[in-house]
């Protein structure tokens, strides 16, 4: 068998699009022009893929820091932090994140992605469990696997379940540990984390929260559904990133546990790779205060997820259960999907295509973030460019659903 022949179906479904010049795996953005618009195949293009959620990719005073940091201290650190020391800004940074959640620690990884994996795979070893909603992300994923900790699945946003999982336990020793996302990156639904964090309790295990989706997003300051759903005082670990809405690369972990800095010399994805550099460090500390500073870009984002989510649904779409960062359009297959989002991208507009097993329930999605930057002209425009797709591919009928109903 060769190293690749176990792939050889998922290659030879790749290779089939690829063919039919349907690439979404494979898109380059010529020239990136704002956080709503980029140049792909030549064309000016609408982007309601980015996860970019306050465009603050292109905020000049997060731009400004980047600059300034890279000229006073380089272009990279070129080393982890354990073996080539902490740059001071990295140190000002875990102290920001740190009272930015009202927490006394906080660690920076270099992504999200090792934030969870590092954190989550440390916390729990042998004798414990690992108990995580079911549509967890990938890295998530990642994190039980190298942990010899018992995984648990609960059913996707279900603290009844979570609840029923945790008794069977019982009083087994060793340590439980409960991982949700604030809000989930496939359908941009919200967890119910005052529910789940009452059961987490009772049962005595410990919560770490996800906010890859939420930080910036969700909370009257923005310090994500921990926030909004009041259990900031309760959650043991907060995991985030910065490629998101802080518009830069790189992960934290915060937590008020006394021995969390024990992290620092345990965790792998910590100790073993090189820290963020200068620049990232210098724009993430800005976006952080633009964050605080600037809650109208919060509004403004719900305002355009509003407005994108009911421009769907009147079109006759079926979409995510709820409005979030993230709105997920159902679409009823994979060769619709594709057709849909090339159809899409040849009209100017750039979102991301979900297909099994990345999806919850194997569904396909069309997954569109929301920017506070998109316009109304945007959103309007997106709205009507897709239910023309669809209309054209029977995917909605072809009479606007409200005018059938009339009739
Ligand atoms: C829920 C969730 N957690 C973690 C990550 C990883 O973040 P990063 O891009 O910083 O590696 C992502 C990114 O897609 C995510 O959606």
């Amino acid at each position: 068998m060769g190293l690749f022949d176990r792939h050889a179906a998922l290659a030879e479904r790749y290779r089939t699009a690829r063919q039919a010049g349907i690439d979404p795996v494979g898109v380059e953005m010529q020239r990136v022009l704002s956080p709503t618009e980029a140049i792909i195949n030549g064309k000016r293009t609408i982007l309601v893929g980015t996860n970019n959620y306050l465009g603050l990719t292109f905020d000049k005073s997060c731009i400004d820091a980047a600059v300034a940091a890279t000229i006073a201290e380089g272009t990279g650190t070129t080393g982890s932090r354990i073996a080539n020391g902490s740059y001071s800004e990295h140190e000002a940074l875990e102290r920001e994140l740190a009272q930015f959640f009202g927490f006394r620690h906080c660690m920076v990884f270099s992504t999200g992605f090792q934030a969870n994996v590092g954190t989550i795979a440390t916390l729990v070893g042998e004798g414990d469990y690992l108990v995580i909603d079911a549509d967890s992300h990938a890295s998530i994923y990642d994190a039980c696997k190298m942990t010899a900790a018992t995984i648990i699945r609960f059913r996707h946003n279900d603290p009844t379940d979570l609840d029923k999982r945790l008794r069977r336990l019982g009083d087994a020793p060793g340590n439980k540990l409960v991982v949700v996302e604030g809000v989930y990156s496939m359908l941009g639904d919200k967890a119910p984390l005052k529910e789940i964090c009452a059961v987490t309790k009772k049962h005595g295990a410990y919560l770490l929260v996800d906010e890859a989706h939420s930080l910036g997003v969700c909370g009257e300051k923005g310090r994500g559904m921990v926030e909004e759903d009041g259990i900031l005082d309760q959650v043991d670990f907060i995991v985030g990133t910065f490629s998101k809405t802080l518009g830069a690369v790189g992960g934290y972990a915060v937590s008020n546990h006394p021995d969390f800095d024990l992290l620092r010399v345990t965790t792998r994805p910590y100790m073993f790779t090189a820290s963020l550099p200068p620049s990232i460090i210098a724009s993430v500390r800005q976006a952080l205060r633009v964050v605080q500073a600037r809650p109208e870009l919060r509004q403004k984002l719900w305002h355009n997820v509003n407005t994108l989510y009911d421009g769907f649904a009147n079109a006759g779409f079926t979409l995510g259960p709820e409005k979030g960062p993230v709105v997920a359009v159902h679409l009823p297959d994979v060769d619709t999907g594709l057709a849909v989002w090339k159809a899409l991208l040849d009209n100017g507009i750039y979102v991301n295509l979900a297909v099994p097993p990345a999806t919850p329930n194997s569904t396909v999605l069309l997954r569109c973030s929301i920017c506070a930057a998109h316009s109304d002209e945007q959103l309007a425009h997106v709205v009507d460019v897709l239910s023309g797709i669809a209309q054209e591919l029977g995917v909605l009928p072809r009479e606007p659903l409200r005018a059938a109903a009339a009739g």
